[in-house]
């Protein structure tokens, strides 16, 4: 099916309009953390391998990723692995896909049901896609999601935004804004949705837009603290009147909806709020007494 011609599973959703589409058109301007860096890919790979009991198979992988998370598809992940990028995103597929090929496809789709066999991929990837979905129901799908898609002896390797402990309160990030100690928008946007979502409560972003047009009236000052384009500052009205949720779900929340794997978790970032960003690899338990949640890389 062309990436154009939507699935009757999207039809309902809402997902093919909304603040993708509109991040869409200024995705040029959203960088680190809210896209992975090199140390994010690196990272990717080393709890991948890491987690892995056996060596790869000496076959052609196959590869899917959440999303068309243009790093995460130009990535070598293997020798020679086929790619199956999904997203239910008609316009962020049209901005950043860089083109079907021999062994590369895009497919336009929703992730918790994507048109795709049992047991068909080696590897599963996602950029932050689990901060995505807007409620743990929808969480708890993808989980029965990729355990149906990933092969025995494949894995989910992803990354992930998480809330910091102690958490941030909004006072305190205006004053880090204040003081020059915000590298990026992109971070001031992470920074801010963390702020504002409660613990177990998703946040709609035109709620996000609203509180920053409340405290940020001066964009270009804002533009000017941050070392940035006043350009880039506007591409928060992405967020405006849009009801995209970010879901900041705990280990706990992960390790309920992901039920039935075991987890590794990654190295750490050293970038601005990589500590927010950590990655993990996921396998499917062998025997029920195995899931009993994460493991550290060195004990993998
Ligand atoms: C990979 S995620 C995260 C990107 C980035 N790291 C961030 O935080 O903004 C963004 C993409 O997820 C897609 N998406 C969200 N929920 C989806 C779903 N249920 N099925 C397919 N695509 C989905 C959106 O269309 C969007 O293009």
């Amino acid at each position: 099916m062309p990436a154009s011609e939507p699935q009757p599973a999207l039809a309902s959703t809402g997902l093919s309009q909304g603040s993708w589409s509109e991040l869409a058109r200024r995705w040029s301007q959203v960088s680190s953390p809210l896209r992975p860096c090199p140390e994010d890919l690196q990272r990717l790979q080393a709890v991948w391998r890491q987690s892995l009991a056996t060596p790869l198979p000496s076959r052609r992988l196959e590869v899917l990723v959440l999303g068309v998370t243009q790093e995460l598809a130009a990535f070598p992940w293997a020798g020679e692995f086929s790619l199956t990028c999904t997203d239910a995103n008609e316009e962020m597929i049209r901005a950043v896909w860089s083109g079907d090929g021999p062994s590369r496809r895009v497919l336009r789709a929703n992730w918790l049901k994507l048109p795709l066999a049992d047991a068909s991929f080696d590897l599963v990837l996602s950029d932050c896609g689990v901060n995505v979905l807007g409620n743990l129901g929808q969480l708890t799908s993808l989980g029965r999601e990729v355990m149906r898609l990933v092969r025995r002896e494949g894995r989910v390797v992803m990354r992930r935004y998480a809330h910091p402990s102690p958490a941030e309160s909004l006072h305190t990030l205006i004053r880090a804004i204040e003081t020059r100690t915000v590298s990026s928008f992109s971070e001031f946007k992470l920074r801010l949705l963390l702020t504002l979502s409660a613990e177990h409560a998703a946040i709609r972003v035109g709620d996000a837009w609203a509180c920053f047009q409340a405290h940020f009236p001066d964009r270009q000052n804002l533009a000017t603290q941050l070392g940035c384009s006043l350009d880039t500052v506007n591409s928060i009205d992405a967020y405006q009147n849009q009801d995209t949720r970010y879901l900041f779900p705990s280990q706990f929340e992960l390790e309920q909806a992901f039920a039935g794997f075991t987890f590794t978790r990654g190295p750490a970032g050293s970038y601005p709020l990589a500590g927010c960003c950590p990655v993990f690899a996921l396998r499917a338990c062998l025997r029920s007494d195995e899931c009993r949640g994460i493991r550290p890389v060195d004990e993998a």
